[in-house]
């Protein structure tokens, strides 16, 4: 009888409940024991788990968050780290790891399956939708769905007042969220870090839009947008300090590019932060589909021992592909999905 691991890394999204759900109830059905680790790596650096069984995972499938907890610990960034896991993994019987998570918890799995042929197995997870080798992650479409509502809600507000809607939303170095709700919702510009657009430039599709007697406008900013000015340096808008991972905390772009429209357009301007809201809450049927299908593949590929792989989605299959390939770079929005977007700038 094998002893399966699960645990669930970096930011929470909606969708990690449901491949906690689908690992348990496969590995169960095949014999297996599964143990969840409390709260990311963290939790086999300090050796806490949570036990398994048809009791835990019960009602499950549509709450957000994680029942194991998660946090962005990286053992190879604390001293001895990495070998306190090797040995909890040892010590507590563990055969696999299944490791939920995005391009940083992945990174940590992949690292160890290539440095210390650590019995891992992926799954991806992420509203930012930025992992390569995979076509979607589980907990974008929630995203995108909280994103798109924001947006309609917003519209009828500014078209109450004449106003300028800022929204900005997650994405952290891509601008998924922000191009495919931005789409959704009709927004009259979208600025992303992968295709950068002048403050002023968006400034002229707003002017463009009054001049054809619409006197609001939705503007959707992803968070990692670098502010560009024409004659000056694109920046980042930060609110600095780094996690384990080297990332900074992004967020505040959307406050900066607001008063910047106020004052090149004169337009009364306000701004909405969504935040986190973006992450929490129930999962959208899609996620829960995806999730459930991706944690069936990952307990699949630990029982007949493909470690080093990673449960993906191309078109509407599902396959497994090698960590090391998943978290080698990451997915950008392809120029193609934001010409769709910019189609109806302005
Ligand atoms: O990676 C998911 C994400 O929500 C990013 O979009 C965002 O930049 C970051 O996590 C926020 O992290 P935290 O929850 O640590 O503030």
């Amino acid at each position: 009888m094998k002893q399966v691991g699960i645990l669930t890394g970096g930011g929470d999204c909606p969708g990690l409940n449901a491949v906690i759900r689908a690992v348990t109830r496969r590995s169960l059905d095949r014999g297996s024991g599964v143990v969840g680790i409390r709260e990311g790596w963290r939790g086999l650096v300090d050796g806490r788990f949570l036990p398994l069984g048809p009791r835990e995972i019960s009602g499950i499938l549509p709450r957000g968050g994680t029942i194991l907890g998660t946090t962005r610990t990286n053992p190879f960034r604390l001293e001895g780290g990495v070998e306190r896991v090797l040995a909890t993994m040892e010590d507590a019987g563990l055969d696999a790891l299944v490791a939920i998570g995005g391009e940083d918890t992945l990174g940590v799995a992949a690292r160890l399956h290539t440095e210390h042929d650590f019995p891992v197995v992926g799954v991806p997870k992420t509203i930012d939708n930025d992992l390569a080798a995979t076509d979607y992650t589980f907990g974008f479409d929630t995203a995108v769905s909280v994103a798109t509502e924001a947006i309609d809600r917003l519209h009828t507000t500014a078209e109450s007042h004449n106003r300028v809607m800022v929204v900005e939303v997650m994405g952290r170095h891509t601008g998924w969220i922000a191009v495919v709700s931005g789409i959704a919702g009709g927004a009259d510009v979208i600025l992303v870090p992968e295709h950068p657009v002048t403050v002023e430039a968006a400034c002229a599709e707003i002017r463009r839009r009054h001049a054809r007697g619409k006197d609001f406008s939705i503007v959707v900013v992803s968070e990692g947008y670098e502010l560009q000015a024409e004659g000056t340096e694109a920046r980042f808008v930060e609110q600095g300090g780094l996690d384990a991972f080297g990332h900074v905390r992004l967020g505040g772009v959307g406050h900066v590019l607001a008063a910047e429209i106020e004052r090149l357009t004169g337009y009364e301007t306000r701004v909405t932060v969504l935040g986190h809201v973006q992450r929490g809450g129930t999962p959208t049927a899609r996620d829960r589909v995806l999730a459930t299908r991706f944690g069936l593949r990952a307990a699949d590929l630990v029982h007949e021992g493909h470690f080093g792989r990673m449960a993906a989605l191309h078109g509407d299959t599902i396959v497994d592909v090698s960590l090391a390939e998943a978290t080698a770079e990451l997915k950008t929005v392809p120029l193609e999905l934001y010409e769709v977007a910019r189609a109806f700038f302005g």
